[in-house]
């Protein structure tokens, strides 16, 4: 509002997350016209780039039209420095508080935000800099957004946050997880509390499994560096798809707020057992034709990965949560890299119809169908429920067929925010519903971490599958040992093979 004014200061501003998600959210931020009258962006790293030069670096990744984009890149502006500097004294963001003094002068209420795109061993030291060294005195807000990995296991996330939350607190704290900030992820809520279908049938009575799936068809290409480090399991499930995971589970929150919805996430992961590690399947892809029938070479290929790595690149991990809702019922996280298509969806499979009147003689091939409702996040966003009817006709044949809400059909000019967009948005509104909480990271973490420490120890070794395939069969495997049927009525089955 009027006199305040935002500075938003990303740190690692000439690496690739600033360039792909940071600065374009931003972008169509401010052309949206949510970004507040006096707001500026300081980029800050160590490339010693002009102004000019990092304008022409993220100029590409920007969206919108010409005229927006030049508005945009008008209150950036690029301050080239170190992070840290060891015994140098205190004076290691000295350009950086100029600039910044610059831009608050005068004003009473100066807003900040740190954006932080850095590799996060280097949290505690920038934080402690950002405090001390960047101070502030007057009734504005500061608030430190924080990318992930965060940590590689529970110990060192803990002795991370540790370092950071001695100098913020918790609600100045924003660690990210982009797919809190997925619309399909956010309608969860709604759908599953807004509604009188669901409800009834969201147990352990009802549901046989449930799905969590995340596929690309893209390999880990020139990103070895960074992936060899964490592995499958560390870069997309302990994160992304638990935290799916927390939301499809949880207990109808008290109310909206923030941390009643995370009060009740943090229940849900508390009751998970930690994976044990006969209910996790590891792959690493090798050599393989790509959708476009590309030859493409194998993980260990890759020059910026070791070629001995043990690292997975695909995982199928098998979690009960153990309450009264759910005792029993699997729920099947699978990431995998290098897959045949690109997709991320979340199958809530029911039960087999008790006494299934139609098993004998309608199905042909005598089995069962089962309904599952489909939340698919990408691509085209949609929600579906399967369920059997009787194939048109004069015969008694039954068949499957969709009940089905596509984004694209039905919302035809709704555009769908980025995930960073609505993210950074609720950052500077400070709503943190969408970050994860200090206790939610640690339950996350000790659900993983021993099969991780098993895993780096050697005492698992990833199945090898082809670039563009399904995966390892081992996944099947493990699927159908915890109840998963893969219904054999199919009339789409690019839908369906999941
Ligand atoms: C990132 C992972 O967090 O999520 C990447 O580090 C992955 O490996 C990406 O490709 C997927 O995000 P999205 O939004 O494209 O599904």
């Amino acid at each position: 509002t009027d006199d305040a004014s935002l500075v938003i200061v990303i740190l690692g501003a000439s690496g690739d997350l600033a360039k792909r998600k940071t600065y374009p959210a931003l972008c169509t931020l401010h052309a949206k016209k949510f970004l507040p009258q006096n707001c500026k962006i300081l980029g800050y790293a160590r490339s010693e780039l002009t102004n000019e030069s990092h304008k022409g670096m993220i100029k590409p990744y920007l969206k919108g039209t010409e005229e927006e984009i030049d508005a945009f890149l008008e209150i950036t502006e690029y301050v080239p420095g170190q992070y840290c500097l060891a015994g140098q004294g205190p004076s290691v963001f000295k350009s950086l508080c100029d600039k910044i003094e610059a831009h608050e002068d005068g004003r009473t209420r100066c807003n900040r935000m740190f954006y932080l795109a850095l590799p996060p061993s280097i949290y505690p030291e920038v934080c402690a800099n950002i405090k001390h060294e960047l101070p502030t005195n007057n009734s504005g807000w500061t608030r430190i957004v924080l990318e992930k990995p965060f940590g590689r296991d529970l110990a060192s996330s803990e002795e991370l946050n540790r370092h950071i939350c001695a100098l913020y607190r918790e609600d100045q704290l924003y660690r990210i997880d982009h797919y809190l900030g997925k619309e399909l992820v956010q309608n969860l809520v709604v759908m599953r509390f807004a509604n009188r279908f669901f409800s009834p049938i969201w147990n352990r009575d009802n549901v046989s499994n449930i799905q969590i799936i995340f596929k690309e068809k893209i390999g880990c290409e020139g990103r070895g560096g960074y992936f060899d480090k964490y592995g499958i399991v560390r870069d997309i499930i302990q994160n992304h798809l638990i935290q799916v995971m927390a939301l499809v589970a949880m207990e109808r929150p008290c109310t909206l707020s923030a941390d009643d919805i995370r009060d009740e996430k943090l229940k849900v992961l508390r009751c998970t057992k930690p994976l044990a590690s006969d209910n996790i399947v590891i792959g690493q892809y090798g050599r393989g034709v790509d959708a476009d029938g590309n030859l493409r070479q194998g993980y260990r290929e890759d020059e910026t990965v070791p070629s001995d790595s043990n690292c997975p690149t695909f995982a199928m991990c098998v979690l009960y949560v153990n309450n009264e809702r759910w005792n029993g019922v699997p729920f099947i996280l699978k990431a995998g890299k290098a897959l045949n298509e690109s997709k991320v969806e979340i199958r809530v499979q029911l039960r087999d119809v008790p006494g299934d009147l139609f098993l004998q003689k309608a199905a042909p091939k005598g089995t069962q169908t089962r309904n599952e409702l489909v939340v698919r996040l990408q691509p085209d966003p949609s929600i579906y429920m399967k369920m059997t009817v009787k194939e048109p006709g004069l015969e008694t044949t039954i068949t499957q067929s969709e009940m089905e809400l596509l984004y694209t059909d039905k919302y035809v000019n709704a555009v769908i925010p980025e995930a960073y967009e609505r993210l950074i948005l609720d950052c500077i509104y400070g709503d943190q519903q969408h970050f994860v909480r200090r206790d939610e990271l640690q339950a996350a973490w000790s659900i993983f971490t021993p099969v991780l420490h098993f895993i780096d120890a050697g005492g698992m070794v990833p199945e090898e599958y082809a670039f563009g395939s399904r995966g390892p069969l081992e996944a099947d495997e493990l699927r159908k040992r915890v109840g998963h049927v893969t219904n054999i009525i199919q009339r789409d089955i690019t839908w369906d093979d999941t």
